[in-house]
């Protein structure tokens, strides 16, 4: 059924210690997932292997048929949008501005476009009186979304999005699920969080985690 990721037999292990034993997924992009489990239990490093920042210990991942063994890390971060737990280790720009259009000019994308664009972003996540500011400046809450706006501005078939409501506060959190609804079905979301009440809304499907392997995997 259209599968676009597909994760065999995963075991992945950090400083010598596994984390992730015997991961078995398939994924596709009209699917709304949620990765669920305690503190420690392997989501981020799953998210992780997934989008080719760590290299797994063995087992494989596909990406629409592809091994990620065979791609480079801009080719899956064409397919993959990431989100990284904590915005510092994502965002790079030295302002918000810069942050947002980068991707965009670097693809000479056309200069009415990424303004509207922008514009469009910095309205969704209440950034526009910071668009010229340092992103050194920002709060918690303002990186994070800086750091999910930028990414959905690259356009990525798939997002894995790590604990993305953290430093939201609800009126803000509201409007990320409006957005995510908005992108379900046409691009698919592997969502990470403890974030109950945010998992149970959103998600067609939750697998949980312990102590690095699959407990359950299950309809929602
Ligand atoms: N860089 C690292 N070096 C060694 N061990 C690590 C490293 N990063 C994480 N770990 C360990 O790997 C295990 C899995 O961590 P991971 O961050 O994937 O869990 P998680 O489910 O995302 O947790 P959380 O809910 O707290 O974000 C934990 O035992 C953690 O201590
Ligand atoms: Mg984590």
């Amino acid at each position: 059924m259209n599968e676009f990721i597909r994760i065999e037999k995963l075991f992945c292990s950090l400083n010598k210690v596994q984390v992730l034993r015997n991961i078995n997924i398939s994924l596709n992009k009209s699917e709304f997932v949620s990765i669920i489990g305690p503190n420690g239990s392997g989501k981020t490093t799953l998210g992780k292997v997934v989008s080719g920042i760590i290299k797994q210990d063995s087992g494989d991942v596909f990406i629409d048929d592809k091994n990620i063994k065979d791609m480079s890390l801009p080719e899956i971060g064409r397919k993959i949008g990431y989100l990284f737990q904590n915005p510092d280790r994502q965002i790079f720009a030295p302002t918000v501005y810069e942050e947002l259009s980068f991707a965009m000019k670097y693809k000479k994308t056309a200069t009415d476009i990424i303004e509207k664009r922008v514009n469009e972003i910095l309205n969704i996540f209440e950034l526009s009186h910071l668009r010229d500011a340092s992103t050194y400046s920002l709060s918690q809450g303002e990186k994070q979304r800086l750091a999910l706006g930028a990414m959905l501005l690259n356009d990525p078939e798939y997002l894995i999005l790590d604990e993305p409501t953290t430093g939201l506060d609800p009126k803000r959190k509201y409007e990320l699920s409006k957005l995510l609804d908005s992108m379900v079905n046409r691009v698919g979301i592997l969502l990470i969080s403890h974030d109950k009440a945010f998992v149970l809304k959103h998600s067609h499907r939750i697998i949980e985690l312990y102590d690095g392997s699959i407990i359950n995997d299950k309809k929602n």
